[in-house]
């Protein structure tokens, strides 16, 4: 890892440690140009070569007649807006007479050790020995504009953070319009474009289409990340595989409304731009003020999606998510959703939770429906004081029943939101997101709360704060069941109404900052009507967030291996449910759904008293697999083997143990097909020379992994493959673990 200035070709040089990205300065103007992004270069004699600056008809300093052509080639590093480039601008300003142009150059740079937090948003994070940083300050004359341009580099993980700073040095107002996190020009290689659509209950599906010429993009405008597009894109060579080809992998660590977007133009050069979705943003910068964009991930493999997967992950475990719970087991809880929704009382969640217990299951969550005159999901969000008539003797004497029985307890609050039917919304309607005169539109019956401002966020946190004071709560699960619209907020001016989606995600940064600062050792996992929420920005205050409400075992699969192309598997919330499943109605063994949901946080959605005695019997194994296995699943090096998504047959995925001691195999056959061989997949990360004893771990009574009386090397292993029977009957799944002797 390192940053250097190499004051002769005017470049700085950023190595990360396979990877290396250079930024050229050009002509006494000051340009800032993007040269290199791509395998680690051990010296960068000739790079500036790559800014084609010699060639015609403008060449900086000797022949300015034709300015224009080359702004609009130039493979500027940060893009301008209005004076000559064409292409998309990472930046736009209305400046006090209405103009919206704006130039950033070069004024100064500064490199340092180690990583500033980012005001108010989530942030990567490292120590000086692991982060450097180099900050670019460029400056638009001007407009008295500033523009910190920040890169931080890790010692350890193929990844590079970008944000920008912008800073009004001028004497008047500026209003910021666009303020991309980041800018990449590089020429076209045929580049396809990955990306993960989807839908309640169908989140990330994967999609792969080449970028043509045009623009090609991933956005929202709906004050949520990931139920339809998620704020990921990555530009792959074509043929790209898990292990071969080159990936470029951008994705925003943020949570509210964004755009990525790819163009190819004339000259068969792309840009990508990363950020806040300039459309209904803008931010008014007074003299003085200042303005931090989210931060964005860019990495490079050079060795397929598997080399982007490993760096995601390093970077996520190690630099993102600071929860306690990070490298640690998380209790295996019980969450009542899914086994009676709103129709409980204390009873019903006791009768639950001791027959958890006995099982092996160790955390009770009650969900939605415990607060206000919540009987259903019409009425009493924002009323956040226990409805005793359903918990007769209130929290603290439900939370201590529940302790008693050995098991922890966790409970559910939606704090961005309010219903029309609510104590709190007779007292502040005005506190719902609304547009004066017109009639607000509702979904699941519910409105947004306007919590960018802060007498909204300091009564639903006191609330919040009151509840969790009021016993012993380990878990809280933070739910959003709405997107946002009729966005006007009564506290602020017309000129800054631009700011309130933007403001509404800091506001809901902040309340989450406080709860865990107030609850330094409370387990949070995040929801958004399952994974609709799902991206690094909450990362930074969960480690865990809940993956769908699709808990099917067979739709997760998809779900899942997308989830796992960008984040760790120990943050993926997955329970096993009931069959037929309530989202499609499919049934699949209860064995498929254990093995499937230990690939997440692992963990029960059902009513485990009505279980028949046949998968009762099952939930201890699958507890016991859960804390003989959740070590490596959690820390482990994951692998992706063979995608459903693509095949249509089978999932199969891999992950070893950081010491390469033991090894999991993950293997589900969807549908059963006649006359077919068996499968044979071959596995990565062994050690060609170890010799491995494959056990497979069973659900039947006796040892929970049964030794097959196989062993290959590590060499047959990976270039030949591991053989899998096939199996009788559909979505039937077998987990392998390899033991190196
Ligand atoms: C959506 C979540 O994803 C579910 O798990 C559940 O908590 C419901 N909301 C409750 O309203």
């Amino acid at each position: 890892m390192g940053i250097s200035y190499l004051e002769n070709q005017k470049l700085f040089k950023l190595d990360t440690p396979n990877t290396t990205y250079i930024i050229g300065i050009v002509d006494q103007e000051g340009f800032l140009g993007h040269v290199y992004y791509g395998r680690r270069l051990q010296e960068a004699q000739g790079a500036e070569e790559l800014l084609r600056t010699l060639e015609g008809p403008f060449t900086p300093e000797k022949n300015s007649r034709d300015r224009s052509s080359f702004m609009d080639c130039f493979p500027w590093e940060y893009s301008s807006h209005g004076v000559g480039d064409f292409r998309e601008s990472s930046i736009r300003i209305k400046d006090e007479n209405g103009c919206s142009a704006v130039m950033l150059t070069y004024l100064s740079h500064e490199i340092y050790k180690g990583k500033h937090l980012l005001q108010g948003l989530p942030a990567t994070f490292g120590s000086e020995d692991q982060v450097e940083t180099l900050e670019i300050t460029c400056e638009d004359k001007c407009l008295g504009l500033r523009a910190v341009l920040s890169y931080s580099v890790f010692e350890d993980t193929d990844a590079i953070a970008r944000s920008v700073r912008f800073e009004n040095a001028g004497k008047s107002a500026l209003c910021l319009e666009k303020a991309m996190s980041c800018c990449l020009d590089m020429d076209n290689r045929g580049f396809e474009a990955i990306t993960l659509h989807g839908s309640w209950a169908r989140e990330r599906r994967m999609e792969r289409k080449p970028i043509g010429h045009g623009k090609f993009s991933v956005s929202t405008l709906r004050g949520e990340t990931s139920h339809q597009e998620h704020c990921f894109m990555a530009l792959v060579t074509p043929g790209a595989d898990q292990d071969k080809g080159e990936a470029y992998g951008f994705h925003l660590v943020y949570s509210g409304n964004f755009l990525i977007q790819a163009e190819v133009n004339q000259f068969d050069s792309v840009r990508v731009v990363a950020g806040i979705n300039p459309e209904d943003f803008s931010w008014r910068l007074t003299p003085g003020e200042t303005f931090q964009t989210p931060e964005v991930i860019l990495t490079y493999s050079a060795e397929g999606l598997g080399g982007m997967t490993k760096s995601l992950h390093g970077l996520y475990r190690n630099h993102l998510i600071r929860s306690p719970y990070l490298h640690k087991k998380r209790p295996i809880l019980i969450n009542n959703w899914e086994a009676t929704y709103f129709d409980f009382d204390e009873k019903k969640l006791l009768d639950i939770a001791k027959e958890s217990a006995a099982l092996g299951i160790e955390m009770l969550v009650m969900d939605d429906g415990w607060f206000g005159n919540r009987y259903d999901d019409n009425r009493a969000l924002g009323d956040w004081q226990v409805n005793e008539n359903k918990l007769k003797g209130g929290l603290g004497s439900l939370v201590e029943k529940v302790n008693a029985l050995g098991m922890k307890f966790g409970i559910w609050f939606e704090p961005e939101m309010i219903s029309k039917e609510s104590e709190l919304y007779k007292q502040h309607p005005d506190w719902a997101l609304a547009v004066p005169g017109r009639k607000p539109t509702l979904a699941r019956n519910q409105y947004v709360l306007d919590v960018s401002r802060k007498e909204v966020r300091d009564c639903i946190m006191e609330q919040v704060f009151a509840v969790l004071h009021s016993a012993n709560i380990e878990y809280v699960k933070w739910d959003m069941n709405r997107p946002l619209t009729d966005l006007y907020s009564a506290s602020l001016p017309s000129d800054r109404q631009g700011e309130l989606y933007h403001r509404y995600v800091l506001g809901m940064y902040e309340m989450q900052e406080r709860l865990i600062t107030e609850f330094p050792n409370l387990l949070l996992e995040n929801c958004s009507g399952g994974g609709g929420r799902f991206d690094p920005g909450m990362l930074y205050y969960s480690p865990q967030i809940w993956c769908s409400d699709d808990t099917d075992a067979i739709e997760r699969l998809a779900i899942q291996e997308s989830t796992a192309m960008i984040y760790p598997l120990s943050t993926m919330g997955a329970h096993v449910s009931v069959c037929p499943n309530h989202t499609v109605g499919r049934n699949t063994p209860f064995e498929t759904r254990g093995y499937v949901a230990l690939a997440g946080t692992f963990g029960y959605e059902l009513d485990v008293t009505k279980l028949s005695d046949e998968d009762k019997a099952l939930v201890p194994r699958q507890t016991a697999m859960y804390h003989r296995f959740h070590d490596l699943v959690r820390e482990g090096d994951y692998y992706r083997l063979s995608s459903w998504q693509e095949n249509k047959s089978y999932d199969c995925f891999q992950v070893n143990s950081p010491d390469g001691k033991e090894s999991l195999v993950f293997y589900t056959q969807v549908l059963n097909e006649p006359a077919r061989h068996s499968r044979i997949v071959r596995l990565k990360g062994l050690e060609e020379g170890a010799r491995y004893r494959i056990h497979m771990v069973s659900m039947e009574d006796g040892e929970l992994t049964k030794d097959t009386g196989r062993e290959a090397s590590g060499e047959v292993l990976m270039y030949g493959g591991l053989r899998l029977e096939r199996l009788w009957g559909d979505f039937r799944s077998q987990i392998f673990c390899l033991e190196r002797l």
